[in-house]
């Protein structure tokens, strides 16, 4: 089966930079992308490519080589569907908020919709990819919503779990570790799996195409992202210890980062991990153990989350004490609201609990990030439901120029590790602060004695 036009359901984080570099690898393959939000396919259709939705370091050059020759954006869902030979699903699976497995479980409602959406179109075979994270076994419910509600069509469903992260999402996607695709084992299972390796082996070598069957595939996606995250917050567990013990947890990192059955990478303590998926993915973990009546390996994954949510906690808190117990009526500015460089999005930042616990503590809080809207900002802090719309907007202020948003404040603190920031003119803002300046440091991205001479009083994560 030799796949020419590809529908992609969700103009996402996944899904548009995804499909982006598929339609630039594959010239001979029509890809469309289609999303109900319709201000997101109109962004995505932008004539200055420099608009489009979301920013990824490389994304809009290669929208701009792909887009109106294979790369179409549409809210036109069904007619997608039904060109297609293969329809990858990149919604949307939040954790649920209502009902059971509240606060645990993934929402996968949208993933429901979708299939039915599918089912009610297809009338030819496809090939259904599930995209998005979803918890094991989706593919068996996606199935049986296919075979019992269409139009007597084959479906065949394959997990292709996406493994790139936000902020190199270009790279990731251009030379990925690997590609990961789960199927049936039946000929027709086969059949599929080989159709979408032959779309990747357009430019991924073959020996990194991993087939396996479903299930496997849609747990190793949930293993690498628990995995991952237990690092972080492994170092971060480190860091509270090096901070009463005076050892210093970057030391500590590279000590034991050398040891190549460690290895370097993910061992940068930090205020706490944010992003759509460590957290939603480990609470899903969690959920599917309980479920099968594991409760120690449910404990086990959970500490992951408490330790995260402890590190968030622990930083504001430091800021108070700090400030001499209290922050009432004092300006602090935080430099960066993205849960990490390079990236517009804000899923689960630290920024938005940190700010959240000092406006608990009647601090005004000032904001700049290079990428994130103001909107963004006030509905971050809106969907905790902490307080009131107004409220909210009254203690946040946000700025486009960093040196203004920290002008007159008592105390900065780095929620993301923006590059820039290493290059402020720090005597410069240490001037327009309030005296003592304090400098809290979420990323240890700035030079502690060089800020110290100027005059900071500066405190890092883990040191
Ligand atoms: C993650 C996975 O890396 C990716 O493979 C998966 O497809 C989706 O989830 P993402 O959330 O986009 O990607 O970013 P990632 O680079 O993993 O960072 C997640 C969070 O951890 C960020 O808030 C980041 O700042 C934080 N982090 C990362 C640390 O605090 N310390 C580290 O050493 C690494
Ligand atoms: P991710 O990070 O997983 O890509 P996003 O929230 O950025 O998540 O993107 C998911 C997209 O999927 C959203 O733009 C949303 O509008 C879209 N979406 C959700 N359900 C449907 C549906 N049934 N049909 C089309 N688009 C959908």
């Amino acid at each position: 089966m030799k796949i020419t036009k590809i529908c992609c359901i969700g103009a996402g984080y996944v899904g548009g930079p995804t499909m982006a570099v598929i339609a630039q690898k594959c010239p001979h393959i029509q890809v469309t992308v289609v999303d109900l939000n319709e201000q997101r396919i109109k962004d995505w259709n932008d004539p200055n490519t420099d608009n489009i939705p979301i920013y990824e370091p490389g994304l809009s050059e290669i929208v701009a080589e792909a887009r109106g020759r294979n790369l179409f954006f549409s809210t036109e869902v069904e007619k997608a569907i039904d060109e297609a030979q293969v329809i990858f699903i990149s919604v949307n699976t939040p954790t649920k908020t209502y009902g059971k497995g509240k606060g645990m479980a993934a929402d996968l409602k949208y993933i429901e919709l979708c299939a039915r959406q599918i089912a009610k179109v297809a009338k030819q075979n496809k090939i259904v990819v599930e995209k998005s994270t979803l918890p094991v076994r989706t593919a068996e419910a996606i199935k049986s919503i296919l075979d019992n509600t269409g139009n007597g069509v084959q479906f065949q469903i394959l997990s292709n779990p996406e493994f790139l992260a936000e902020g190199t999402a270009v790279t990731d996607l251009l030379n990925p570790d690997r590609i990961l695709i789960g199927g049936d084992t039946t000929p027709e299972g086969e059949e599929a799996i080989n159709a979408l390796v032959d779309v990747y082996a357009n430019w991924v070598s073959k020996d990194k195409i991993l087939t396996t069957n479903v299930w496997s595939s849609e747990l190793s996606k949930l293993t690498a992202n628990a995995f991952l995250a237990q690092r972080i917050s492994s170092i971060n567990a480190m860091s509270e210890l090096c901070e009463k013990t005076g050892a210093d947890v970057n030391e500590v990192a590279k000590a034991i980062g050398m040891d190549s059955r460690i290895g370097p990478k993910f061992l940068k303590a930090s205020v706490g991990f944010g992003g759509s998926c460590f957290q939603k993915d480990i609470l899903n973990l969690v959920y599917i153990a309980k479920s099968y009546g594991l409760n120690e390996v449910a404990d086990y994954w959970e500490q992951v989350i408490i330790m995260n949510d402890h590190q968030k906690r622990r930083f504001s808190n430091k800021i108070v004490q700090t400030l001499y117990n209290t922050v009432a009526d004092k300006k602090i500015t935080f430099l960066g609201w993205a849960f990490k460089k390079d990236t517009n999005d804000t899923r689960e930042s630290a920024a938005i609990y940190v700010a959240d616990d000092l406006i608990n503590e009647q601090a005004k809080i000032s904001v700049y990030d290079p990428k994130v809207s103001r909107n963004k900002m006030l509905s971050d802090l809106d969907y905790l439901e902490t307080r009131t719309v107004e409220a909210n907007s009254k203690a946040l202020s946000i700025f486009d120029n960093a040196y203004e948003a920290c002008k007159g404040s008592h105390a900065i603190a780095i929620l993301t590790e923006w590059d820039e920031f290493t290059t402020y003119d720090w005597q410069k803002i240490y001037d327009s602060m309030h005296k003592p300046a304090f400098l809290f440091d979420g990323r240890n991205i700035l030079n502690a004695k060089e800020l110290e001479s100027i005059g900071f009083i500066y405190k890092g994560i883990g040191s």
